[in-house]
Order: C-alpha cells, then structure tokens, then sequence
C-alpha cells in the first residue's frame, strides 16, 4: 500500500515538474525587430532585405508610417539592405553580442538614416543614406 501511494506521489511530482518545464519554454520567445518608418508623408518607400547566414529572412516595402516586425534566430547576425530612391543603406540590424537579452530591437528609418532603440524611445542614430 506505502509503495504505491509513493508510486502515485513519484507520478504527480514529475508531471508538474514537466508542466514548469514546458511553461518555461514557452516564455522564451524568440526576440524581435521593429521596424517603423517616421518618413514624412509623400516619401519614396524604403526598400528593405534582410539577410542571416547567406539567407534572406526578409524583405518589406515601407510606406511612410508604415512598420514591420521579424523574428530572429538568437545566434544569426542580421544584416539588413535598404534602398530609398537613389540612396542606401546598411545596419546590422541584429548582432547576438550586442542584442544580447533584448526582447525588442527597435529600428526608426527617417530622412536622415537608421536608429536604434530598444524601448522605442531614445533612439541612437547609426547610419545615413549614402549616395554612393
Ligand atoms: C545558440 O547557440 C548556443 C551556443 O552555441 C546554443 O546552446 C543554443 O541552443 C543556440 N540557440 C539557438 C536558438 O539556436
Ligand atoms: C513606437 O512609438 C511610436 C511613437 O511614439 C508609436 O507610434 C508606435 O506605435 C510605437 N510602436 C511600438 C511597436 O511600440
């Protein structure tokens, strides 16, 4: 009789150290990029493609006051390429070592280029179009 209601306790303990288990992964969501364009009314779009490890894991066209969000994979450096009229552009849009335990990498693309913030205020600005 003791063993069996150990047994049936060993049972009970062990599905509720899964139910945390799995609980636990599931909280670890993946981070992700926000992407929101402040360009004012009437201009060109912005092109965007980003790529990780060789692959393109997204592209988006931004009209002004337009946004986009991508998931990344925590261990991939994102390099992202962006076109606006005749100008460029290119960040590192997520570095792991940087980003590191950020749930959220903001992105504001403006007239004057790329900043980054991660509370989406306070945006530190990181690089220009260029036009050549
Ligand atoms: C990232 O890399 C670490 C160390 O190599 C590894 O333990 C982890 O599973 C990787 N995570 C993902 C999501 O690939
Ligand atoms: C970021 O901030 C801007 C300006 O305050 C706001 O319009 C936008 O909705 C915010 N975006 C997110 C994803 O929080």
């Amino acid at each position: 009789m003791a063993s069996k209601f150990w047994f049936s306790f060993l049972i009970l303990f062990l599905s509720l150290q899964l139910c945390t288990l799995s609980t636990a992964r599931h909280k670890r969501t993946l981070p992700v990029m926000k992407f929101i364009s402040a360009l004012p009314e009437g201009s060109s779009p912005v092109i965007m493609n980003c790529k990780a490890s060789r692959f393109v894991r997204g592209s988006y066209t931004f009209k002004p006051a337009d946004s986009y969000q991508l998931k990344v994979d925590i261990n991939d450096t994102y390099y992202c390429l962006s076109m606006f009229g005749m100008k460029f552009n290119s960040v590192y849009a997520f570095e792991p070592v940087r980003d590191k335990g950020r749930a959220t990498i903001f992105w504001k693309i403006d007239l004057n280029g790329f900043s980054i913030s991660y509370h989406n205020f306070s945006f530190k600005f990181v690089a220009p179009w260029e036009s050549e």
